[in-house]
């Protein structure tokens, strides 16, 4: 079981890890050791045969993340604020997009700068009703630091982006799932209903195959690959899988597959 720490609380469940960002008191903002916890979380949950997906979400009804720990950079130094940035994308933003196993955001309220950039950063964005969104960093003199410029334009494309970053505008759920930002909007209460809705469908999978779809989809936004190249190659390695032997093999035999994820 992967260990709850002071502002990481960790629930397993039904192959599920639920993660839960816990500093209500200050919008569950991410400051440094909060970074790290995550990061040790994640890194824990990697290795854990029993985990097969990750939610990460927000404690409290009011946010899911209102973005990195304003308090904590105001006095930073230019070579400061570049390892803050180089940092959260080394332990939690391009680590968490690159993770072996499927992570959904369960977006349960305010996710502002580094807390919208955290759901971008994961494969999935389930979004509560009353939720905002949006990249505020303007407003503070500073830009998006986490991705946010390269994961917005993404997901929603370059014009709404350009329009969400340099207005600084909070969107609604509706919109975000308009737009792209979101895969669903729930009522609060249904948000984690509709996470595991999705989890369940994920856990009864292959392992090894959802680890290499992630690379694979990751590898065409990535300047240096080419996913195509990639997607080749990594097509022709499952057939040396055991789950692959597996798969086919209960298909033939018309039962269900059990995978090791080896
Ligand atoms: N960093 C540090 N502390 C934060 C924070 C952040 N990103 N976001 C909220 N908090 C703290 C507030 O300072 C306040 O702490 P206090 O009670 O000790 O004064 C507490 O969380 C509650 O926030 P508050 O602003 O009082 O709530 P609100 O309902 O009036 O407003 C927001 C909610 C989300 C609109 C507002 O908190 C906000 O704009 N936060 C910053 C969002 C942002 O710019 N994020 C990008 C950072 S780069």
């Amino acid at each position: 079981m992967v260990a709850t720490s002071e502002f990481i609380q960790c629930e397993l469940k039904n192959g599920v890890l639920v993660i839960t960002i816990n500093r209500p008191d200050k919008l569950n903002s991410l400051n440094k050791q909060t970074i790290e916890e995550l990061h040790e979380t994640l890194l824990e949950a990697e290795n854990q045969k029993e985990i097969s997906a990750v939610i990460i979400t927000g404690s409290g009804q009011k946010a899911f993340v209102a973005g990195a720990d304003i308090a904590e950079f105001a006095n930073y130094s230019v070579e400061e604020g570049k390892q803050l940035s180089s940092i959260g994308h080394f332990k939690i933003f391009n680590f968490i997009e690159n993770y072996s196993k499927p992570i959904i955001a369960a977006v349960n309220g305010f996710a502002l700068g580094g807390g919208l950039e955290l759901a971008m950063a994961c494969h999935m964005r389930v979004v509560s009703e009353n939720a905002k969104l949006g990249l505020p960093e303007v407003s503070l003199g500073v830009i998006p630091g986490y991705g946010g410029t390269q994961r917005l334009a993404q997901l929603v494309g370059k014009g709404k982006a350009f329009e969400m970053i340099v207005t600084a505008d909070m969107i609604t759920a509706q919109d975000a799932y308009k737009w792209g930002l979101a895969n669903y909007v729930t009522k609060q209460e249904d948000l984690l209903t509709k996470c595991f809705e999705i989890t369940a469908k994920i856990t009864t999978k292959s392992p090894t195959a959802i680890k290499t779809a992630i690379k694979v989809i990751n590898a065409g936004y990535n300047n240096k690959l080419n996913g195509f190249e990639v997607e080749i190659e990594e097509f022709g390695k499952s057939f040396g899988t055991k789950d692959f032997k597996e798969g086919v093999g209960a298909f033939m035999d018309k039962r269900k597959p059990e995978f090791k994820g080896e």
